[in-house]
């Protein structure tokens, strides 16, 4: 069945969705997006991806085009045309096509929405296993809370995991902890968990927000702060959090051992309660239908 897909107004299979060169997605990475993941065809914390979609669009300037009913009916169609049950649905809206190239912002020019969803990626041997990753210069720029498209550093910095063998590139700013290439960063040291405040440094994940909700709920005791590189050297454990991972546990660092080179107690702790909570919201969205 080919996927369906949502563009300005029309749902199509995806390999029939077409937007203009013109786009100042493709020309200057000018838009917005999210990617939000979907378990038995319910959007997981819909609401809250809205929300940070809303906080990117009013830090770029561009109007929001949809209410939250309207992006929610959209949403839910093109799950609902999915193939599969547990999806990473990905929406992005960009300021437009103009008809010619400037970078300044065009007068009058409807914005293009863009919604399609894949399979979820399983990832039940990196949960169980954990991954190794390596630690690289941040050299994005300084507005890392804005969920944009312009993401070209993050693919340079992703790549260099890749390419050494590695799930992911922890990034550091003048030595200190900023987040993952596309993923945020927890640490824990001596029973507390750690991580980054929120800031224009990092990208406040809707995972990274559960997680410390989920940490303080369940009283494991924890620190919001700058986090120097020779912590994460000495760290019990580290911990990878994105929507399509959820919390995986990270065992290498830069080929060296972290903890006991194992996932440890916290995280399997952490993992347990995401679980529950998702099951929780399931039984609750099952409720409401
Ligand atoms: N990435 N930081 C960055 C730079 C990210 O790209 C992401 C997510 C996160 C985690 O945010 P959340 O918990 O809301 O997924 C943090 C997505 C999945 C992506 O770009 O594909």
């Amino acid at each position: 069945m080919p996927m369906t897909a949502y563009l300005n107004g029309q749902y199509m299979p995806l390999d029939e969705a077409r937007v203009s060169p013109l786009d100042r997605g493709f020309l200057f990475g000018d838009g917005a997006y999210e990617v939000i993941p979907v378990y038995a065809r319910r959007p997981f914390l819909l609401e809250q991806h809205l929300a940070r979609l809303q906080r990117t669009l009013d830090g770029i300037a561009l109007a929001n085009p949809h209410s939250v009913a309207e992006w929610s009916e959209r949403v839910q169609r093109v799950i609902v045309d999915g193939e599969f049950d547990d999806q990473s649905l990905y929406l992005q809206v960009t300021r437009g096509a103009d008809s010619k190239r400037d970078q300044s912002f065009p007068k009058g020019v409807p914005p293009t929405v863009f919604i399609f969803s894949t399979a979820l990626p399983l990832m039940t041997q990196q949960r169980e296993q954990g991954i190794a990753v390596l630690s690289a210069v941040d050299n994005r720029w300084l507005r890392c809370n804005l969920k944009t498209v312009s993401l070209l550093a993050n693919v340079l910095l992703r790549q260099q995991a890749i390419d050494a063998g590695c799930a992911e590139t922890i990034l550091l700013r003048d030595g200190l902890l900023s987040e993952g290439a596309t993923s945020n960063i927890f640490v824990v040291k001596d029973g507390v968990l750690r991580a980054p405040s929120r800031d224009h440094r990092m990208l406040a994940g809707i995972t990274y927000d559960l997680v410390l909700e989920l940490a303080a709920r369940h009283g494991m005791p924890c620190e919001l702060r700058d986090i120097a590189d020779a912590e994460l050297r000495v760290a019990d454990e580290l911990w990878l959090t994105s929507s399509t991972r959820e919390v995986l546990p990270i065992v290498s660092l830069d080929g060296q051992a972290v903890g006991t080179g194992k996932p440890g107690p916290a995280v399997r702790q952490m993992q347990a309660w995401y679980g529950a909570y998702r099951s929780q919201v399931a039984r609750a969205s099952a409720c409401d239908v």
